[in-house]
């Protein structure tokens, strides 16, 4: 079984009732469970954390053992030069997601410290973007 970690970080636990004209109005945990649904012969944990250390340190625990990390690391993917360093430290690939289009937004979403470490981003597709990551993993 493919074991794959997701992992959110800052403000992301408010999803559903953050920005619902960015974010959307599912929250994450209902979202959770449909995926898991769709993808029953996948193991998918989650993890999310308002703070940076600690997404480094489920980043460290899983990156030698799991097949795939899909990462929205939040407000951190524009300034976590530690975050970057993380993803390069370990073995797991990491596709870095985001749930709107940064690039349609303000001008300091434009840049990610993260993306040149990952191995690929998916972005703007709304909470599937998740959904494309691990398909991304599958195939
Ligand atoms: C986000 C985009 C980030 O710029 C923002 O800080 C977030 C969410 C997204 O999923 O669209 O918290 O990562």
């Amino acid at each position: 079984m493919k074991k794959i970690q997701i992992i959110n970080g800052p403000n992301l636990n408010l999803l559903g009732k953050r920005e619902p004209s960015v974010y959307g109005s599912c929250s994450f945990d209902m979202y959770l469970v449909e995926l898991k649904a769709e993808y029953p012969l996948l193991q998918i944990d989650y993890f999310q954390s308002n703070i940076e250390g600690e997404l480094i340190d489920v980043i460290q625990t899983v990156g030698f053992d799991y097949d795939g990390i899909i990462l929205n690391a939040g407000a951190y993917t524009h300034t976590s030069i530690a975050l970057h360093d993380a993803i390069r430290s370990i073995q797991t690939p990491v596709i870095e997601v985001h749930i709107s289009n940064v690039h349609a937004r303000e001008s300091f979403r434009h840049t990610s410290m993260l993306s040149a470490a990952c191995k690929g981003v998916i972005l703007g597709f709304g909470l599937d973007s998740y959904r494309l990551a691990i398909e991304a993993f599958i195939k």
